[in-house]
């Protein structure tokens, strides 16, 4: 998990690579467009205060609608295949979410660094739960599509 966040901070720009892969292309593609998503957040350099401001809100609201999108695939996958780990990683889906929320009370209070923050904290969630856990429902997917 480390190993694969590292590689990708060398790398720096978090550009899609086959290190990511699970080799599911739905999955694959939504991981790619939240990596790009990320990329972004990370890249973004406020040109003023009205400018992060939007930024910052168009950010969140469009990080949220389309993770939930992934998210609701994802589970409909563990769902349709009776995946035993699926509470554990809808619970860490829902603190994803909950962290997300927590970001917007933070900035709407006038914390301004939580932007710099909610960036880095999207890229490596995403890195680590693709690592850790997204990966222990598409080995158990493809157990189960290979015994049919
Ligand atoms: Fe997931
Ligand atoms: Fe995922």
């Amino acid at each position: 998990m480390e190993d694969l966040f590292y590689i990708c901070q060398k790398r720096n720009h978090l550009r899609w690579n086959n290190t990511y892969s699970l080799g599911i292309k739905l999955i694959d593609d939504q991981h790619k467009k939240i990596l790009d998503f990320a990329r972004d957040l990370v890249n973004y350099i406020p040109k003023s205060d009205e400018d992060r401001d939007s930024f910052f809100k168009e950010a969140i609201e469009k990080v949220v609608e389309y993770i939930k999108t992934h998210f609701a695939t994802e589970e409909g996958i563990m769902i349709a295949t009776r995946f035993p780990g699926y509470e554990e990683h809808k619970k860490a889906h829902e603190n994803f979410i909950l962290t997300v929320v927590r970001y917007i009370k933070d900035y709407e209070a006038g914390n301004r660094q939580v932007l710099t923050n909610f960036s880095h904290f999207t890229r490596k969630w995403v890195l680590t739960h693709i690592a850790i856990l997204d990966v222990k429902y598409i080995e158990y997917y493809k157990k189960i599509t290979i015994n049919r």
